[in-house]
């Protein structure tokens, strides 16, 4: 099948009136295309992987290991793992790519430039995405409206241009709420640094704790403008 805008758009019609758990089943079990969802192993997609656990017929899990996460994250990657007795394909960045960026522009680029910020985030995680979801037709993704001022006109079912992918956000209407009280109603494990203050996750070099009152991801790359607080997976 040929996927396109024009079948985001019928897809969207046809996913309307379901809820999470019911799209996650519905591109799982009733479409016959290859699909995949990629893991941060932030709370919303804790939530996801429990409701893929939860569908009959299961899609592949992801995650781009960037090299520069949380001890935190790596243990929750291998405890959810177990939990839920399935495997998480880790990517990793190209060596000779990622060498070449650390000898040119050092470790800690990402401070430099946005320039820089960005050139770390597509060889630490644009690129090896791009062989995530490489053969594959769709990807889901633990998206929140909510989340971000450059999220807000998302839909349930986007088109990837970057990627010439379909893209499926399950949680795209969640509040923050909504995802703690369904990890809590489910016993789902969480990054325990969601407990300190850290509600969005990334890299250990880009993410802070925020402060009462601040937006869930002002401790993403902190130190830049909010409109260029995105890394590129999910560019519009
Ligand atoms: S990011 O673009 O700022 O890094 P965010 O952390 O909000 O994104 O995550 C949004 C969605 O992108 C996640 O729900 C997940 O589906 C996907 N994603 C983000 N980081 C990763 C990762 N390291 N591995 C796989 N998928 C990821
Ligand atoms: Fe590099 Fe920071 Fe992007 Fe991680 S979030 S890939 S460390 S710039």
């Amino acid at each position: 099948m040929h996927l396109n805008q024009q079948s985001v758009e019928e897809l969207n019609k046809l996913v309307a009136p379901l809820n999470a758990q019911e799209i996650v089943n519905f591109f799982n079990q009733n479409w016959n295309e290859e699909i995949v969802f990629g893991t941060s192993l932030g709370a919303e997609d804790q939530v996801i992987t429990h409701l893929i656990y939860n569908s009959e017929k299961k899609c592949q899990i992801f995650t781009l290991d960037t090299g520069r996460i949380f001890p935190e994250t790596y243990n929750l990657l291998d405890s959810t793992v177990k939990k839920y007795k399935l495997q998480i394909h880790v990517y990793s960045p190209d060596s000779s790519e990622l060498e070449a960026m650390v000898l040119n522009h050092g470790i800690n680029l990402f401070y430099e430039s946005v320039e820089n910020r960005k050139l770390c985030c597509q060889i630490r995680k644009l690129n090896p995405l791009k062989r995530a979801i490489e053969g594959k037709n769709a990807w889901f993704t633990g998206l929140r409206r909510s989340q971000s001022i450059t999220r807000t006109e998302m839909q349930k079912v986007e088109w990837d241009a970057l990627n010439q992918s379909i893209k499926i956000n399950p949680l795209i209407d969640w509040t923050e709420a909504d995802v703690w009280n369904y990890i809590k109603t489910h016993k789902i494990p969480y990054n325990t640094l969601h407990d300190q203050g850290f509600p969005s996750i990334g890299c250990q070099p880009c993410t802070r704790a925020i402060i009462e009152g601040e937006d869930v991801r002002a401790g993403r790359w902190w130190w830049e403008n909010p409109d260029t607080r995105e890394c590129g997976l999910h560019k519009k």
